[in-house]
């Protein structure tokens, strides 16, 4: 199984085990993860969710042979695929999300740290958003939420160029609470999680609601918007050129775009 999940201290684990694959993400581990996170919100005893990876892999974001083959179709079918019903259980999770980046944060990997609470990194993480380089475009409110949070210039390097991110930058542009040794990562971020259990669990729901203030609305419609040209690029011959190219183990070859 490569989503491992259960309860302990009040706090829902879910943790991606795909190490064969550097846990890259499939439309079932998204309908599991949407599951765990449903199965959180309804448990009164869950306080808080962790999100965990392997040893050096958070996740190298969403698996490129599903890409090829599962690509969802335009409109609602994009919309309603496992990926956007994941997403939209992490982004309307009512209960702290804490994630502990355990290693490379790639893709998806990346922007779902954008819709987290608290994120810990370990010294050994990369985050890194190269949907430009793949003939795609950011995703899930990434192209609004990036350059927020660091400006359009050094948004730029991030998004246009896919620039990794050092687990140091991370922290400085926001993205990330605190840079943790790689053993230190996973329990430092359940202490964070489990403090929830001596808090009054509706003002933390209430207030967190209340952080998502008035963008909340222009967050969801970026969203539609990125996810409809999105879904009309994972077809486009740029993403075809980039995803052979990947499993070929070869530069992609972009001069007869
Ligand atoms: N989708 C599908 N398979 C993936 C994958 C992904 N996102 N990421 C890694 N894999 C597979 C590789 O194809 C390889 O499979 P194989 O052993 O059958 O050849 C295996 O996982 C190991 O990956 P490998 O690239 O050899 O490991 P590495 O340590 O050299 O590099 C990464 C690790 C994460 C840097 C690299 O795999 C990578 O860049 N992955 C793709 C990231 C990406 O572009 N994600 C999509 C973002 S939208």
């Amino acid at each position: 199984m490569s989503i491992k999940t259960g309860v302990l201290n009040g706090v829902a684990n879910i943790e991606i085990a795909r190490p064969e694959k550097k846990n890259a993400l499939t439309v079932a581990m998204y309908q599991a993860m949407t599951e765990a996170l449903k199965a959180a919100k309804d448990d009164p005893a869950v306080r808080a969710v962790l999100f965990t990876g392997q040893p050096g892999i958070f996740t190298s974001g969403n698996d490129i042979e599903d890409f090829m083959q599962r690509a969802p179709g335009q409109g609602s079918e994009a919309t309603d695929s496992p990926v956007f019903q994941f997403m939209r259980a992490l982004i309307e999770c009512d209960k702290p999300v804490v994630a502990a980046v355990t290693g490379a944060a790639i893709g998806i990997g990346t922007t779902m740290l954008l819709h987290c609470d608290f994120v810990y990194v370990s010294d050994e993480a990369r985050l890194a958003m190269p949907f430009v380089g793949l003939g795609l475009v950011p995703e899930f409110g990434s192209s609004l939420i990036v350059p927020q949070l660091m400006g359009h210039r050094r948004a730029a390097e991030k998004l246009l160029l896919g620039d990794p991110f050092t687990p140091e930058q991370a922290v400085e542009c926001g993205i990330a609470n605190a840079v943790l040794p790689a053993g230190e990562v996973i329990n430092h971020a359940r202490r964070i999680a489990e403090r929830f259990n001596a808090l009054p669990p509706g003002a933390v729901r209430e207030s967190k609601q209340l952080m998502r203030g008035p963008q909340h609305a222009e967050l969801l419609k970026t969203i539609r918007t990125e996810g409809e040209i999105f879904a009309r690029r994972l077809r486009s011959p740029e993403a075809m050129e980039a995803f052979q190219a990947f499993f070929q183990k070869r530069k992609p070859d972009f001069s007869k775009f």
